[in-house]
């Protein structure tokens, strides 16, 4: 069974890893979920939701859902000889994304990202912030030379959205592409060739 680690920070767009996990936790897998307490509180200001309680919900789909304690270093997900085949942080604060550059990795959630780096796994982060400064550019840039995914949260319009959902929904099918998870997110765009 794929083993996946979805992490939420204190970015704002806590729905856009309300929606990924929403579609995850209907698959075969092993999902583990970890949440920075800004993270937490975000998701609460944002869309009056309880990480324990949704997880409750997501247990009761295909896939095996555990909630990690982001304080709890001894967890399976903190060694690279746990075998996760990917993670992504969605959406990625610039604090953590900053963490994770300097490998100063002092919680479970970056932590189990400084390992997929080490590992030479998937990771994707998922950041929303704007404007960017240099100090964000820098480590985003060094980041994506290591091999990590640098998906930021910016919805296209090229497939016509009519609603925030679609919205939503092209980013998270952005993610779950980039995590090699077949989903049907997004209308996929299919060529034009007449003006
Ligand atoms: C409502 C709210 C929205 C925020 N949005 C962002 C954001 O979009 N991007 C970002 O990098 N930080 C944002 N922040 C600041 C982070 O929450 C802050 O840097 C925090 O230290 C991140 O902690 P974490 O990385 O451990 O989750 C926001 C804070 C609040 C209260």
């Amino acid at each position: 069974m794929k083993k996946v680690i979805v992490a939420l920070t204190g970015a704002s767009g806590s729905v856009y890893f309300l929606r990924l996990v929403e579609i995850l936790s209907k698959k075969e897998l092993e999902l583990h979920l970890v949440a920075s307490e800004q993270g937490r509180k975000v998701l609460l200001y944002e869309t009056g939701m309880e990480l324990e309680e949704q997880s409750k919900l997501w247990s009761k789909n295909a896939a095996k859902v555990i909630l990690e304690d982001n304080e709890n270093l001894f967890s399976p997900i903190a060694s690279g000889s746990y075998r996760c085949d990917a993670m992504a942080v969605v959406p990625c604060s610039m604090s953590t994304a900053a963490e994770i550059a300097t490998g100063v990795t002092k919680t479970l959630l970056t932590r189990a990202a400084d390992v997929m780096i080490k590992e030479h796994r998937k990771l994707v982060l998922v950041p929303r912030e704007t404007p960017l400064s240099p100090i964000h550019l820098k480590n985003m840039y060094e980041l994506s030379k290591l091999g990590v995914t640098i998906l930021p949260a910016m919805p296209g319009f090229y497939n016509h959205p009519q609603t925030l959902d679609d919205m939503v929904n092209f980013v998270a099918g952005k993610v779950l592409d980039s995590l090699e998870i077949e989903n049907n997110c997004y209308e996929r765009w299919e060529g034009k060739y007449e003006n």
